[in-house]
């Protein structure tokens, strides 16, 4: 088998940037450990940046998402005791964010990918790569019991956080130094539920933090820092009910409960690949970077990064010119970096830190009221929530 770039990865990354490369006539293969059912079915990140979805209408994918999404023009900070509003709308300019599931847009992409006759591998095994330092790259894989060679001219590593494209690159080729882990996690619930609030909204209080989410009418998503060794099973129904209620409701929400049918403990991680390419592999989305969950930024940097990649493999095949591939790494990592920034601030704003003294904590609601008070910081904020223009 022969293509022009061999996609490492079925998810938001993988995919967009199949679906792009089609755009301006460029060939792909993608391939994925994963069934297709289980890419449609596992449920992720729900936060679409204003760019993202700018994105997904100019590439005629958002139809789905413009009718069963929903636009939020704001979000509320929930600390001492009263709920703060801020306007993201007024706040950047007209922008907003679009709370739609991100399995949801891979099956936006699924479907217009095989639509547009495109070629994906669900459910492979045992990939290997090879000659990345040649013009030739190799991708082999097991699909349906046969060993498959893809000969392509470019591979994209759009494996996620369980990466293994990132481990192609020679050791001592990255920095090591970019990792931070935090000493707390997120209990995940999804719950058949009423929707609590019309908005987001993510509460600091003594407690520690809590954010309340949400998938549709009828699905919310609602999390609580915990210590990252919880084991969900020690906490039944009423216990994580009461665990949000002491968060939030203290600032004047009130939670509306149901059945929960999902629980979860997500780990928080701050992570930088550089360089994010090797010879013939770039690297996009978790397969080289990971941002803690605050800031909703996940997604939209996986999407960030393939916009980038897809235009520079379009001035490579349109003109021989590979200056933008060159460049691949530097251009995303400054949209990287200010995200790291921004998921890592909202993180230490929101977040009780176990050694934090009565100081910290009165400095984080200064910090909180600063936030929402100030034109300024609440535009800081604003700008970065919805995300910086796709360049
Ligand atoms: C979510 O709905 O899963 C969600 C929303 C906002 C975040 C993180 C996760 O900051």
């Amino acid at each position: 088998m022969r293509t022009q770039v061999g996609i490492v990865g079925a998810g938001p990354a993988g995919l967009m940037l199949s679906h792009l490369l089609h755009q301006r006539g460029i060939d792909s293969v993608v391939i994925d450990l994963k069934t297709r059912e289980d890419i449609e079915e596992t449920i992720k990140a729900g936060v679409l940046e204003q760019g993202t979805t700018d994105l997904m209408n100019a590439t005629g994918v958002g139809d789905r998402m413009r009718r069963d999404g929903f636009v939020h023009h704001g979000i509320n900070l929930a600390f001492s005791g009263a709920i703060h509003r801020i306007d993201l709308y007024e706040n950047s300019g007209g922008r907003a964010v679009t709370v739609y599931p991100q399995h949801e847009v891979l099956k936006d992409l699924i479907a217009r990918r095989l639509a547009d006759g495109g070629d994906i591998r669900f459910g492979i095994s045992d990939t290997t790569v090879d000659g990345l330092t040649g013009d030739r790259p190799t991708i082999s894989f097991v699909a349906e019991g046969q060993r498959q060679q893809l000969e392509c001219d470019f591979v994209a590593g759009c494996d996620g956080s369980q990466t293994c494209t990132r481990f192609l690159m020679p050791e001592g080729t990255i920095r090591t130094d970019f990792f931070r882990q935090y000493p707390f996690a997120w209990f995940g619930i999804l719950a058949e539920a009423p929707p609590s609030s019309d908005e987001l909204i993510y509460a600091h209080s003594d407690r520690g933090f809590a954010l309340i989410s949400t998938r549709s009418p009828s699905v919310q998503r609602l999390y609580f820092q915990c210590d990252p060794a919880t084991d969900p099973a020690d906490w039944p129904d009423d216990r994580i009910w009461e665990e949000i209620a002491a968060r939030v409701g203290t600032a004047g929400a009130t939670i509306k409960t149901g059945k929960i049918f999902a629980k979860g403990v997500l780990q928080f991680r701050s992570y930088v690949c550089e360089p994010m390419q090797y010879g013939r592999l770039f690297l996009a989305g978790d397969a080289a970077h990971t941002v803690p969950p605050t800031g909703a930024k996940g997604l939209n940097l996986a999407i960030a990064d393939v916009h980038v990649l897809d235009r520079a493999l379009g001035a490579y095949y349109e003109a021989r010119d590979t200056g933008l591939l060159e460049a691949y790494t530097q251009t995303v990592l400054k949209r990287v970096w200010r995200a790291q920034h921004f998921s890592w601030w909202m993180t230490s704003m929101l977040h009780r830190f176990a050694e934090a003294t009565g100081f910290d904590l009165r400095r984080q609601i200064a910090e909180l009221e600063t936030i929402t008070s100030s034109p300024s910081g609440s535009r800081l904020l604003a700008e970065n929530y919805t995300g910086l223009p796709l360049t």
